[in-house]
């Protein structure tokens, strides 16, 4: 067989969709708040050191919104960066799916704050709860409405005020999270693959690794409830770690079966940036080249929803991906969820 016709890589979507058309990224954008927290700072907030907080999670520095900045704002100013790229004003929107744990209030839905700051007035608008993992859930949702004809254009925004959530008391957790947003444009893009295929899973029997007990109808606030810290994030560290490394492989590892393609062949794999030992596990496990990988955990902390839509943004902006390159992204996160996704660029 010569060269030329030799198949790419197998599309599980042309598989199991014969009627469906592609979903490509036409656009993406991301947007930190200004203000950066450093190691150093942190030093003086809580018992801890730089030299604990490098070596332990990779991360030196992460970014807090400022008071009156919520995610909305930050969904908003990454979106419209997104919709830039794109070449696509606000009003094409068909659809606003908004990955957050941190909306702006219980209801109603953050994305529907985005669309107003947007003026996307013919976009229907709902937010997704898959913690860390939301932006590959959202991305799978957008190529549902695409692959089906039913909308053109939908945008994927993960977006966190994770600040606003974390115990600034408690060292086990403060150290690592971080605000921040990031978006995609999706649109089917003629003659290109986009997104082959989306893996989603989930544990709900270890939802309390990882958890906010207060504020939701379980336990709504009160004045006792804010007394006993209930509306902060609480997490069992070691045990997170070791689901996350589990969890990420075996998403990685089916998302690349189902294409019918080996690691090797992925110009960038794009991880949830948690912890930097998460990710070289990972790696490791996958038998992925540390040059395949892009990492900025360094500078945002884990910023959830938002962490590998800043990253991919981050990874197209530095000349990483180019037009029919192959990429990874791969996700974990409370509930516990997980996902994995390749596209071709
Ligand atoms: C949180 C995490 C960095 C802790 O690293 P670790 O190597 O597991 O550390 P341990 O839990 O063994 O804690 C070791 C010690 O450091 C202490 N410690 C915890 N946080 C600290 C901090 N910020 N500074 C200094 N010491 C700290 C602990 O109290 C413990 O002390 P002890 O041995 O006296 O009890 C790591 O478990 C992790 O990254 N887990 C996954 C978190 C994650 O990614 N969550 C989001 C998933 S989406």
């Amino acid at each position: 067989m010569s060269p030329a016709a030799t198949p790419k890589f197998k599309n599980p979507r042309a598989k199991y969709n014969f009627q469906g058309r592609s979903c490509s990224i036409t656009g993406v954008g991301s947007y930190v708040p200004a203000k950066v927290l450093t190691n150093t700072d942190l030093e003086k907030m809580v018992d801890t050191s730089d030299e604990w907080i490098t070596t332990r999670t990779g991360i030196k520095e992460r970014r807090l919104a400022a008071q009156n900045e919520f995610t909305s704002d930050l969904a908003a100013q990454a979106a419209g960066r997104a919709l830039q790229q794109a070449g696509l004003t606000a009003q094409q929107l068909d659809l606003i799916v908004v990955a957050t744990i941190t909306p702006d209030m219980p209801f109603p839905s953050t994305a529907c704050l985005v669309q107003d700051k947007l003026g996307a007035h013919r976009a229907a608008a709902f937010d997704v709860q898959a913690a860390c993992s939301g932006f590959i859930y959202g991305l799978e949702i957008a190529q549902q409405f695409i692959m089906s004809r039913t909308y053109d254009t939908v945008l994927v925004i993960g977006a966190e005020k994770l600040s606003s959530i974390v115990d600034w008391e408690d060292r086990n957790t403060c150290v690592l999270f971080g605000d921040g947003a990031g978006a995609a444009v999706l649109q089917n893009r003629p003659n290109a693959h986009g997104l082959l295929t989306a893996v989603m899973g989930a544990d709900g029997q270890k939802a309390d690794l990882l958890f906010m007990p207060g504020g939701g109808s379980r336990c709504p606030a009160s004045a006792e409830s804010v007394a006993s810290r209930l509306h902060f994030l609480r997490m069992e560290g070691k045990e997170t770690f070791k689901n996350a490394v589990q969890a990420m492989q075996t998403a990685a590892e089916e998302a690349l079966r189902r294409c019918e393609i080996d690691i090797s062949r992925i110009k960038c794999i794009i991880p949830h940036q948690a912890n930097r030992r998460i990710i070289d596990a990972v790696v490791e496990r996958l038998g992925a080249r540390p040059e395949q990988l892009f990492v900025n955990l360094h500078r945002y902390g884990n910023t959830s929803a938002a962490s590998v839509a800043i990253a991919l943004d981050e990874a197209v902006a530095s000349g990483r991906i180019h037009r029919g390159d192959l990429i990874l992204l791969v996700v974990f996160g409370a509930g516990l969820t997980w996902g994995a996704a390749v596209i071709e660029w």
